[in-house]
C-alpha cells in the first residue's frame, strides 16, 4: 500500500490532500522470457499462481505465438531490444527481474550485457551459458531446412518427446498436447530467426562472474536437452546464485512441476521486498 506522501504520491485534488492507493503495478516487475520455439503460453501457470507478488510481463518473441514475424536472421541482441522495447512502452524505465527458460536464458544474458542497469536480479531456467559447439550450430542449419521443408509441424514432432522428463511424457497427454499447440503457434519465420539467433550466440561464460545480482536457477533433474552440469556449472560462476534442482522435471520444469517451480521463485522474490 503506497500510504506515504512524497514523491511517489504527491498531493491531489484542488485541496492537495495525499490519497492512498494501491496499484498492482507496484509489485516487483518480472520480465519472462520463453524459449524455442514457444510463446508466452509458456508461463500461464506463472500468470496463475504468481500475479499477486508480481508484475508479469511476458512476451511472444518476434515470429512466435501472436506476434508479428518479420523476416530472418534473428540475433539474441535484437530479442533483447525488443524486450526493453515493450518494457519502455510499458514505463518501466526501473531494473526488473529477468527470467528465462532456455532460449529465454541466453536472452537474458544478452539482455544483461545490454541493459545491466535494467536488472534486478535473474531466474534462469532450464538454460546454459555456453556458446553453441561447430555441432550444434550445424543441426541448427539442418533444423531450418526442415522447417523451411516440412513447416512446424516437423520440428514439433521432433522436439515434442525430448521437451518433458519421458515419464511426464507418457503420462501427461494433455500436458503433452498443449505444448504441441504452442509450438504450432510459431512462424516459419519464428523457427528460422530463432535457430540463427542461437547458432550465432556468444558464449555468456565470462559475462557470468561479474554479474553480481541475486539469481536462481532453477532445472530439471531429467531435462534431455540441456544436461544438469551445465546449471551447476553457471551456480558455480555467479557470484550470488542458489542451484535449484526440480524433481520429476525435464526441459520444462515450470510447466512440469509448477508447484515446486513457483515456490521457488516466490520464495526468491522476496528478497526484493526486504532489500
Ligand atoms: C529452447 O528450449 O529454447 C531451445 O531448445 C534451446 C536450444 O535449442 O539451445
Amino acid at each position: 500500500m503506497n500510504d506515504t506522501p512524497g514523491p511517489a504520491n504527491p498531493p491531489i485534488g484542488d485541496d492537495h490532500f495525499h490519497m492512498a492507493f494501491e496499484d498492482s503495478c507496484n509489485r516487483v516487475p518480472v520480465l519472462l522470457i520463453h524459449g524455442y520455439p514457444l510463446s508466452n503460453m509458456l508461463w500461464d501457470m506463472q500468470f496463475e499462481e504468481l500475479s499477486d507478488m508480481a508484475r508479469l510481463i511476458a512476451p511472444d518473441l518476434r515470429g512466435h505465438g501472436m506476434t508479428d514475424p518479420t523476416e530472418p536472421p534473428y540475433s539474441m541482441g535484437l530479442f533483447a531490444e525488443d524486450c526493453a522495447a515493450l518494457l519502455d512502452q510499458l514505463g518501466i524505465t526501473g531494473p526488473v527481474v529477468v527470467a528465462g527458460l532456455s532460449m529465454g536464458g541466453y536472452i537474458a544474458f544478452e539482455f544483461c550485457r545490454q541493459f545491466p542497469e535494467r536488472v534486478a536480479g535473474l531466474i534462469l531456467a532450464a538454460t546454459r551459458a555456453g556458446a553453441d559447439s561447430p555441432e550444434a550450430k550445424e543441426a541448427r542449419d539442418k533444423a531450418a531446412g526442415v522447417a523451411i521443408a516440412e513447416g512446424i509441424e516437423a520440428i514439433a514432432e521432433g522436439m515434442l518427446p525430448k521437451l518433458l522428463a519421458k515419464k511426464n511424457y507418457k503420462a501427461q497427454p494433455e500436458l503433452v498436447e498443449f505444448v504441441r499447440e504452442m509450438m504450432l503457434e510459431t512462424s516459419e519465420d519464428g523457427v528460422v530467426g530463432a535457430l540463427t539467433a542461437m547458432r550465432d550466440r556468444p558464449d555468456s561464460t565470462p559475462d557470468l562472474a561479474p554479474l553480481d545480482i541475486p539469481t536462481l536457477i532453477l532445472h530439471g533433474a531429467e531435462d534431455q536437452l540441456i544436461p544438469v552440469t551445465e546449471a551447476e556449472a553457471m551456480a558455480e560462476n555467479l557470484p550470488r546464485a542458489q542451484l535449484v534442482i526440480v524433481p520429476d522435471a525435464g526441459h520444462l520444469p515450470n510447466l512440469e512441476q509448477p508447484d515446486f517451480f513457483n515456490d521457488a521463485v516466490r520464495e526468491f522474490l522476496e528478497i526484493f521486498y526486504e532489500e
